[in-house]
């Protein structure tokens, strides 16, 4: 080869580095700008406490014992559903939420990781054995909706999910008594 030709390949070189690295730059800053845009605008930040819980004990004491889950109207006020995933289901099957009511969910998973999501809502969460998911969120539309588990979970994760109904506010009141755990699984 002469030695513009060698010359000609090398600028040829240089500029598509020069490319690649203006193209590297522009989505390092673009990933960051993500970053600050959703955690000024939406407050989403990482879990800022950690909540323990033995998984092999879930069912016979505490908590997450099977007549406290469901749906429960604490002394204060709160909405709170409390639930476990285990392969292949969720304890509640249909659980049962008032609209326009904030409400706090608490589950936890009593084998593999296990995760939910409720329609094309927010309620989003990963159920992790030995730790308690906690988040709460508002729920503006009445109706019935479908919660797929949504970690891979083993060969039963596709059949995976639970039913969940958001009721008007005011129905739900009437139908919570004090202490009750509500659901919507048929009796
Ligand atoms: Cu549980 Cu996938």
């Amino acid at each position: 080869m002469s030695e513009t030709g060698t010359h000609a390949s090398e600028a040829v070189a240089v500029a598509a580095e020069r490319r690649w690295g203006i193209i590297v730059a522009l989505i390092i800053v673009v990933l960051i700008a993500m970053m600050i845009f959703t955690s000024v605008h939406w407050a989403s930040m990482p879990p800022s406490r950690v909540e323990t819980i033995d998984p092999r004990t879930l069912h016979l004491s505490g908590e997450f014992v099977e007549s406290n889950l469901g749906t429960a109207v604490e002394a204060d006020g709160k909405v709170v559903v409390r639930l476990v995933a285990q392969q292949y289901s969720f304890e509640p099957q249909c659980m049962l939420v008032p609209a326009d009511t904030p409400v706090t969910f608490r589950g936890t998973s009593s084998d593999v990781v296990h995760g939910f999501v409720v329609g094309t809502t927010n309620a989003n969460a990963m159920l992790i054995p030995g730790f308690v998911a906690t988040f709460t969120t508002t729920f503006r539309k009445a109706g019935e909706q479908l919660m797929p588990c949504h970690e891979y979970c083993g060969t039963g994760h596709a059949a995976m999910w639970a039913r969940f109904q958001v009721v008007p506010q005011q129905e739900f009141m009437a139908k919570a008594r004090k202490g009750e755990r509500l659901t919507c699984v048929p009796r």
